[in-house]
């Protein structure tokens, strides 16, 4: 077993380049099962879920090899549907979108149910609505998805979200970017990754206008091709790296990044006394000496991020007062609250809302990173606190985060990964 020991007290300087988006390069990559032809892929990070899509891909018949650092030949024009890897399915959320890709190829598709992190209940009913209104016909049995067709394929049609969902935005774009005739989504996720997906798929020949806007067109095509694609950068790492300098006093230089997507973020800690300048494609930040206190709502972009919220709240702890973070996506992110507090953050949580009273000295401690997210963020809260903290289950963290451990050193921070023995198992007494 491997956990991440970090020494803590030191502020981070220096620069940092962030990696490409996890969250967009998943459903580009499995779009490249859509495309059917050899894409090529760049500023693919070398994260863990990627390389559980790549196995999926593989088991399906893909052939992916890589070309140099982050840069993918992804080549799906012969696949066998119907040899699905049901048990990696579990292993993350974004594996659902094979199902929008081979529906928009094939007029069937077959996945297992997905797993991903455990932050709250994540159904798939937007998802089945989508599939639904294109004439899919949605069956789930035992732990699987089958979505079939009538033989006359997929027709355009007007989809309203009852909620915004990245994954059902995904899945219907992919779905109908080769339908017959029009599909309008209404109500769909806005988030960098969205309009990133839907860049790639034009890329290929797909007619989608609308992306990032409250309103996504899909005049659908006939035939795609091949193309090369490179995915954006991610926010929420680039995010991650702006808290941990605020955090811990520093002053750190984030690179490739795209100023826009992190206006939320930015504005946050600009008000919280944290110093961001903004560059072309680089943020810096500089922790103040005393940090305000603040209320935080995630939300759907361009709201703050939930997958920035456990980061926030470790740098709530360092501001004097009392701060709120309030949970409007999922309604379970508070689990590593209980991992927190052992480092001595003085945080309850009320119904939705986290709240925290600041300003005191954090000290480490032995924690477990209960999700992605939430992992981090107990990196966040070592680099700060007083003394060693150790943090289990990191094998969560390298679900999203590329070289975390290697470029928070680059900055200064005493952080390393050991290899420990497992723990004794539980022997169940006579
Ligand atoms: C994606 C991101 C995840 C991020 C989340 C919200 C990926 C791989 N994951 O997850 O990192 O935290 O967006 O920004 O990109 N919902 C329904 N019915 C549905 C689908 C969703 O009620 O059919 C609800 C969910 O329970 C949740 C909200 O909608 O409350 C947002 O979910 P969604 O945007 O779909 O999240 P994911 O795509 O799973």
């Amino acid at each position: 077993m491997e956990k991440i020991v970090i020494n803590g007290g030191k502020p981070l300087f220096g620069d940092v380049e962030v990696s490409g988006m996890k969250n967009a390069a998943l459903p580009i990559i499995f779009g490249c099962v859509l495309v059917g032809k050899k894409c090529v892929i760049e500023n693919i990070p070398a994260v863990r879920d990627v390389f559980i899509a790549f196995s999926i891909l593989r088991a399906i018949g893909a052939k992916i090899r890589m070309i140099r650092k982050n840069t993918y030949e992804i080549d799906c024009s012969h696949l066998k549907v119907d040899a699905v890897p049901y048990e990696l399915f579990r292993e993350m959320r974004a594996s659902y979108y094979l199902l929008g890709a081979e529906l928009g190829r094939y007029g069937y598709a077959c996945a297992g149910y997905p797993g991903g992190c455990n932050i709250g209940e994540r159904p798939i009913d937007q998802h089945v609505k989508g599939f639904e209104a294109l004439g899919g016909v949605v069956n789930l049995e035992n732990a699987k998805i089958t979505v079939t067709t009538d033989g006359n394929g997929l027709v355009g049609t007007n989809i309203y979200f009852d909620v915004v969902s990245v994954g059902a935005t995904v899945n219907v774009m992919l779905a109908a970017a080769t339908a017959q005739g029009v599909t309008t989504i209404d109500n769909p996720a806005r988030e960098p990754h969205i309009v990133d997906l839907a860049n790639f798929l034009n890329s290929c020949g797909a007619n989608i206008r609308g992306a990032g806007t409250d309103m996504i067109k899909i005049i659908g095509v006939q035939h795609l091709h091949g193309s090369d694609y490179a995915i954006i950068p991610d926010m929420i790492e680039a995010g991650t790296f702006m808290i941990a300098a605020a955090a811990t006093g520093g002053c750190v230089r984030v690179g490739n990044v795209i100023p826009k997507h992190l206006e939320s973020v930015t504005a946050k800690l600009q008000e919280m006394g944290v110093s961001v300048e903004e560059l072309d494609d680089a943020v810096v930040v500089k922790g103040g000496e005393q940090l305000r206190r603040t209320s935080v709502k995630t939300m759907p972009y361009p709201g703050f991020p939930t997958d920035m919220h456990p980061q926030m709240t470790v740098l709530l702890t360092k501001a004097a007062g009392v701060s709120y973070l309030t949970e409007n996506v999922y309604e379970s992110r508070f689990r590593y609250i209980d991992e927190l507090r052992r480092m001595g953050a003085q945080v309850k949580v009320e119904g939705r809302t986290a709240v925290v009273e600041g300003g005191r000295k954090l000290s480490g401690a032995p924690v477990r990173a209960v999700d992605l997210r939430a992992g981090v963020a107990m990196i966040i809260a070592g680099l700060v606190a007083d003394g060693e903290t150790e943090i289990s289950e990191i094998h969560l963290i390298e679900r999203g985060y590329e070289d975390i451990v290697g470029k928070l050193r680059d900055l200064g921070a005493d952080i390393r990964t050991v290899t420990v023995e497992d723990p004794p198992a539980v022997q169940q007494a006579n």
